[in-house]
């Protein structure tokens, strides 16, 4: 499917879910079944100090991140989209999945409050290109309009 048809059906999917963490969970296996080469897609929540780990898809993950701390945690702190082409040489990267790559992360801003990030990660390396990350970011302004009723 092209990344139109993606978002559409997207948000379809997240205006029927009846809780934050069906939401999560939804838009996780989403993301995990609708784009190529990918090994871990979900959630880090903040929860006023830390982030910790939301509904996920893939491998054990680290449950909690310092602020600052790894790609999610810098994302987090300086509220942008961190893209890191090659994860082994990136130093404030945390090897959660030793499978990963690369990786994206993504801030979730609800009405200007910090509420998580999205992290999507990927064996290969340069994996997200800028229409794939323009394809996460719509994504996520889509789950935001969601949370935010
Ligand atoms: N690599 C992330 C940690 C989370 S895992 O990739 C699931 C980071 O550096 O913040």
């Amino acid at each position: 499917m092209k990344n139109i048809e993606l978002l559409q059906s997207a948000e379809g999917l997240l205006q029927i879910q009846p809780t934050q963490i069906a939401l999560l969970a939804n838009a996780s296996a989403f993301l995990m079944s609708s784009l190529e080469q990918l090994n871990w897609v979900g959630f880090y929540l903040y929860d006023g100090q830390r982030l910790n780990v939301g509904p996920f898809q893939g491998n054990v993950a680290c449950a909690t991140i310092e602020m600052g701390k790894g790609v999610c945690g810098e994302s987090a702190t300086f509220l942008k989209t961190m893209v890191v082409d090659d994860v082994l040489n990136y130093d404030n990267h945390i090897a959660c999945d030793s499978n990963s790559r690369s990786e994206v992360v993504i801030p979730i801003l609800i009405k200007g409050q910090l509420f998580g990030v999205l992290d999507v990660d990927s064996p290969i390396l340069n994996r997200f290109d800028l229409e794939t990350v323009n394809f996460l970011e719509h994504f996520v302004k889509l789950l935001v309009k969601t949370i935010d009723i």
